[in-house]
Formats: structure tokens, C-alpha cells, sequence
């Protein structure tokens, strides 16, 4: 996050829209969970951190009512153009629904915009890897209509839209957890979210001798929000037969004594597994801070590849991509822990390294990887950074 990327969407601004007079640069992070997959729907708890690359917007207000939007990384597609009072039916698939729907919903709650503005985007998230590129797309636009329009709302706020809008105008039902992150983001710490409550701490990440690694699948994945959606739909379906036996308004309420004792209300057996994994992993999450909080780390490992386990069988959100890279960290001394992060399907693994082993690691997987899946693997060293800022 910084300078250069600020330079990248003024040009590309300039280059579209004409000159930079008066335009202002905004940017959100995007995320990585380290534990706590497809639990924030389920009324459980997430340990995710925005981190250090993210998307910028460079914004100027209009004199009439239409939006205008273009993607630096997407040149090709040129001009989006859209009349504010069209946006109900204004949909079209590309990229530009993001910030269309984030409109939407700010216009839905009363915050009207008086005039239009010009919009140019830039991301350095590699695109569909897991990393949470549309929720930081939807986090900066809301961050940057606060700052252009005077909306009285809060970074919490602008989760809560960023989410309203892609369930609603992007038809992705995903829950609180990207938006919650990019826009509540922290240095060098995890947010611990209990997504019953929305109660949240921040929890340092110290990793003393070790290294967050990011690696990307590179997989093309396609089909990931109907087959999230679908697993949406088994949890509630488990949840309501579950509430024929026990008191119980989310799966998160669940410890793992109550939903063992409880399962065979459960009908579809593919929809006990699916429960399973959301009870389960939200334990484990709760565990895993706490270890964490101990110094643990070792303990934090182990839980990270149970949950990876949980998602490769229970949940089916993982793939063989995926398997391959975290089966193969597992086999390297000083890897602590290892799992797939985020929607799934594809995207990318997160994995606690000893610093004696990143090289090991890389040079170790990055060939079974190729030689078994037929094209590379990508390998990121992020940081962990902080929420929205005006640059
Ligand atoms: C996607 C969704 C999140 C969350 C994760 C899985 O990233 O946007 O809300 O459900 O998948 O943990």
C-alpha cells in the first residue's frame, strides 16, 4: 500500500477521464483468514487480518448524476457508465457492479448522492485468489463516498453495506467476514470477530522466528458462488433440523458435546457433515486465539490443518490444488500449520513458517506443485496492515 499505487490509478484516472484536477486516492486492504472458514455465516467466529495490498480508488465528483467507472488492471473494458437513478437495473456481470451496488445500497439507506462522480480502480490483489478483491473494492468505494458526499457512517457501517450490496445487488450471499476485515483492518493484528455478537478484539500476531506465506493455486475457478451459496442452504437446512431437538438459533451457539448429542435430527447426511465442519471449526477457531494468546503457535499449527482437513471432507470447499499445497507443507519440518484460506475452490493457502524453512518451502513445493498440476504456484510474503485510508 503506498505511493506507487496511488501513481498507478492517478494515471490511469488521467488517462480516461482526462486530467487529475481535484481527484482524491483511497484505498482497502484486502484480507487473509487465519482460521475460521465458512463459520461467519453460521453465527461463529473468524481470526482474519487485512493486509498490505488491496485496491485504490481515485474519485472526483461530477457536475450531473452519472457514475462513471474504469479499471486500471482491466483497460480493455474502457468506460462503465451508469445515471445514478438507473442503478436498480443497471447489473451487467463485469466488475463495475462492485462499486454500482456499494451506490445502491448507500442510495437504499438514505444516503442520496447529489451528483455523480468519475471513479478509476486499481488492485494489486492477484484477481480470484481468495484474497478478498471485491470486498476491498466494495470497502473503498463506500470509504470514498463518506469522504466525497459527508455520509454520516462508521468503518462497521461500511462492512455492513459492502456486504448488503454484494448479497443483494451481486447475488453472492457471503457473510461479514471480508468486508468486517478490510475495513476494521490493523497492523500486525488478527481481528478475533464473534459473528453472533459482532463483539470483536484485536489479537497481536507475533511471530517471533517465523513468516506468514501466502501461496496461490493459480486455479481458474468458476461455479464458486452457487456452490457457496448451496452451502449456505445445507447449514440452514442442518440448523432446522437440528432445532427440532435442541434451543439453538445458529450453529455457532453449538459446542461440540450438544451437536454430537444432537446430530441424528439431522436428515440429509450430507448436510450433518456440513454442520460438523461449521461447529467444529468455529471450537477450533476459539481454541486457536487462545493458544495464540498463549504463545502457542504450535498448537495454533495443528489447528490450522485440522481445519483444512475439515474443509477438504466435511465442507468439500477445498480442491485438489489446494491439497496439494497444504498435504505438501505438512511434510516439511518447520512448517507450523497450513490450510486453505478463504471462499475456496480454489485460491490460495495461508501457512505459519520458521524462518529456516521459507526457503525449503518454496523450493520444495513449488515443483511437486508444477510437475502434479501442470502450471506454477504463486508464493507471497504480505504484511499485515490497517483498515481504509485517504492517501
Ligand atoms: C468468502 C465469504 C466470507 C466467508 C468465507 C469463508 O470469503 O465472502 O464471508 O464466508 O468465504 O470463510
Amino acid at each position: 500500500m503506498g505511493q506507487e499505487g496511488k501513481n498507478i490509478v492517478l494515471e490511469g484516472f488521467a488517462k480516461q477521464f482526462g486530467d487529475t484536477e481535484g481527484v482524491r486516492v483511497f484505498f482497502a486492504p484486502g484480507r487473509v483468514n487465519l482460521i475460521g472458514e465458512h463459520t461467519d455465516y453460521n453465527g461463529g467466529h473468524v481470526f482474519p487480518c487485512a493486509l498490505d495490498i488491496g485496491t485504490y480508488a481515485a474519485v472526483r465528483k461530477r457536475e450531473d448524476r452519472l457514475l462513471r467507472f474504469c479499471s486500471v488492471n482491466i483497460p480493455k473494458a474502457g468506460i462503465t457508465e451508469v445515471a445514478i437513478d438507473d442503478l436498480d437495473k443497471a447489473r451487467t456481470g463485469q466488475w463495475a457492479d462492485y462499486p454500482k451496488g456499494v451506490v445502491w445500497a448507500f442510495e437504499g439507506r438514505g444516503f442520496k448522492l447529489d451528483q455523480g462522480f468519475d471513479m478509476a480502480i486499481y488492485g494489486d490483489i492477484p484477481n480470484g485468489a481468495g484474497l478478498s478483491s471485491s470486498a476491498a473494492l466494495e470497502v473503498v468505494t463506500g470509504f470514498a463516498l463518506r469522504a466525497l458526499y459527508g455520509f454520516d457512517v462508521t468503518n462497521q457501517d461500511l462492512a455492513f453495506i459492502g456486504q448488503y450490496s454484494e448479497n443483494n445487488y451481486n447475488g453472492m450471499n457471503c457473510g461479514i467476514m471480508d468486508q468486517f476485515a478490510s475495513a476494521m483492518g490493523k497492523k500486525d493484528h488478527a481481528i478475533f470477530l464473534d459473528t453472533n455478537t459482532m463483539k470483536f478484539e484485536y489479537a497481536p500476531i507475533v511471530l517471533d522466528g517465523m513468516k506468514l506465506l501466502i501461496t496461490n493455486t493459480n486455479k481458474k475457478h468458476s461455479l464458486v458462488d452457487s456452490e457457496y451459496n448451496a452451502r449456505r442452504e445445507q447449514c440452514a437446512r442442518a440448523l432446522k433440523d437440528l432445532q427440532t431437538r435442541v434451543k439453538v438459533g445458529s450453529l455457532g451457539e453449538l459446542s461440540i458435546e450438544e451437536f454430537e448429542a444432537a446430530k441424528d435430527a439431522i436428515t440429509d447426511p450430507v448436510c450433518v457433515r456440513r454442520a460438523r465442519h461449521a461447529v467444529y471449526e468455529n471450537q477450533r477457531t476459539i481454541e486457536a486465539v487462545k493458544a495464540l494468546a498463549d504463545g502457542n503457535v504450535e498448537r495454533f499449527g495443528e489447528l490450522m490443518n485440522q481445519s483444512h482437513v475439515s474443509l477438504r471432507d466435511d465442507y468439500e470447499t477445498s480442491c485438489p490444488e489446494a491439497d496439494i499445497l497444504a498435504e505438501e507443507a505438512w511434510k516439511i519440518p518447520g512448517v507450523v500449520g497450513s490450510r486453505i484460506t478463504g471462499g475456496g475452490f480454489g485460491g490460495c493457502t495461508v501457512s505459519i513458517v520458521k524462518d529456516e524453512a521459507v526457503d525449503t518451502f518454496v523450493e520444495t513445493i513449488g515443483p511437486i506443485y508444477k510437475e502434479k498440476v501442470g502450471y506454477e504456484a504463486s508464493f507471497y510474503r504480505l504484511g499485515i496492515g490497517d483498515g481504509p485510508v485517504e492517501l
